[in-house]
């Protein structure tokens, strides 16, 4: 089966659910097939594979002296919800595929390369990148217990069903001095590579997030008799921090800040009952640390004023709270360099969206990214799509760059 295909068989491993796109969360049945699926391909290419404490699945290619520091190559292949097929997946499957080309070419590499596709990625708990997280040592055992997905059932549960035991949480960190560099192809879940005509990008820093939810609190009155006066309502109040949002990062100095309400629970969600309960969830973004903390401060000042004007009552909790990352100069010299060993004109760029390396990199990890352009730059919904020869382009870059690290 080529790269391609194995994209489209992936694809099939699926959740059962209404709705056109992907939804395939982590520890679930339908994630324990996917595994079973790319460890197969892992399998097949040669590679040593074992998983990890929390389900981080690796496939290792054993260089010359595995003493030296290792060079990890990958992604994810959980989904958010309504996803398509190629966002992490191609970073997963697409490391095999480069290891696959380098092998056919006779190289031998002096470090070992490692192929990794990291757990849970997307955000089923509130918080995505379970998997880097835990190998850079930031989640806590208490963390697995606490956090929840919409369903209530936290990650240790989640994980436990999985066969995996959250008590092992510590056995999954890592020793950043143990790896040489990260690199991660993906998809750029973006139009700019389109918009300029570029096929590959060469990603500088990413964007990290820093995410909140809020919980308004009124009072729900019946909608007929309760005079507009009279009146504490959660989701109007909710609606001026909706717009807020927007206006602070719009307005951001930055030029580069993004703010979105993505989620908002109205209870009790009657048409004749007054809102009493809204819960919103917060994403604000940037690579520009210092602009991102003006408009999380600026929120926050919001949701006060908010409280006092409005008499609701106002809970903030933060849910995420990343530091943007740099790649380092190595690892992108060497992707550059791959990028012009086979002529492939390509545009440095800052990656809007958040990645396992970008946790990696919190913690001392070098790291690099290759992307290939988004038709139409949509990502996270069933039409997202990547041309075959430029998923080929991006495997012959990552296998350029691969290369030219493991030595
Ligand atoms: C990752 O999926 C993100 O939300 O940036
Ligand atoms: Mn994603
Ligand atoms: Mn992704």
């Amino acid at each position: 089966m080529g790269l391609h295909e194995q994209i489209e068989a992936l694809a099939q491993v699926d959740s059962e659910h209404p709705g056109g796109g992907l939804v395939r969360e982590v520890y679930t049945p339908e994630y324990g097939e996917a595994v079973r699926f790319v460890s197969d391909r892992m399998r097949e290419a040669g590679l040593e594979v074992r998983e990890d404490s929390v389900g981080n699945l690796f496939g290792l290619w054993p260089g010359v002296s595995p003493e030296l520091p290792r060079v990890l190559t990958g992604s994810h292949f959980d989904t958010t919800l309504n996803a398509g097929k190629y966002d992490g997946v191609l970073g997963v499957l697409g490391a095999i595929e480069a290891i696959r080309q380098l092998k056919a070419d006779g190289f031998s590499p002096a470090r070992s390369i490692e192929v990794v596709g990291f757990a849970g990625e997307e955000p089923r708990f509130g918080s995505g990148c379970i998997g880097s997280r835990a190998m850079a040592g930031t989640l806590s055992r208490s963390d697995l217990d606490r956090m929840a997905d919409r369903n209530g059932i936290t990650v240790a549960q989640a994980m436990r069903t999985s066969g995996l035991d959250p008590g092992r949480l510590g056995e999954a960190r890592i020793d950043p001095a143990t790896i040489a560099a990260q690199v991660e192809l993906h998809i750029e879940q973006g139009a700019v590579l389109e918009h300029e005509g570029i096929r590959v990008g060469v990603v500088e820093r990413i964007a990290a997030p820093h995410d909140l939810r809020v919980v308004i609190t009124g009072v729900a009155r019946h909608s007929g008799s309760t005079p507009m006066g009279l009146r504490r309502d959660a989701l109007t109040g909710a609606s001026e921090v909706v717009l807020e949002v927007e206006r602070l990062a719009r307005e951001s100095p930055s030029g580069s800040t993004v703010g979105t309400v993505g989620v908002l629970h109205v209870a009790p969600g009657a048409v004749n009952v007054i809102p009493g309960e809204v819960v919103l969830e917060i994403d604000i973004r940037d690579s520009d640390l210092a602009a991102r903390t003006a408009v999380v401060e600026a929120t926050l000042a919001k949701l006060d004023s908010l409280a006092v004007e409005r008499s609701l009552s106002v809970e903030v909790a933060t849910i995420t709270q990343d530091t943007p990352a740099e790649c380092d100069p190595r690892i992108v010299g060497a992707v550059r360099a791959a990028c012009e060993a086979i002529g492939t004109p390509y545009l440095t760029m800052t990656s809007g969206a958040y990645h396992d390396s970008m946790v990696l990199a919190g913690a001392g990890v070098p790291i690099g990214m290759i992307f290939v352009p988004s038709r139409d730059g949509i990502s996270h919904h069933p039409d997202e799509f990547t041309a075959p020869d430029e998923l080929d382009l991006g495997v012959a870059v990552l296998a350029g760059a691969l290369r030219r690290l493991a030595v």
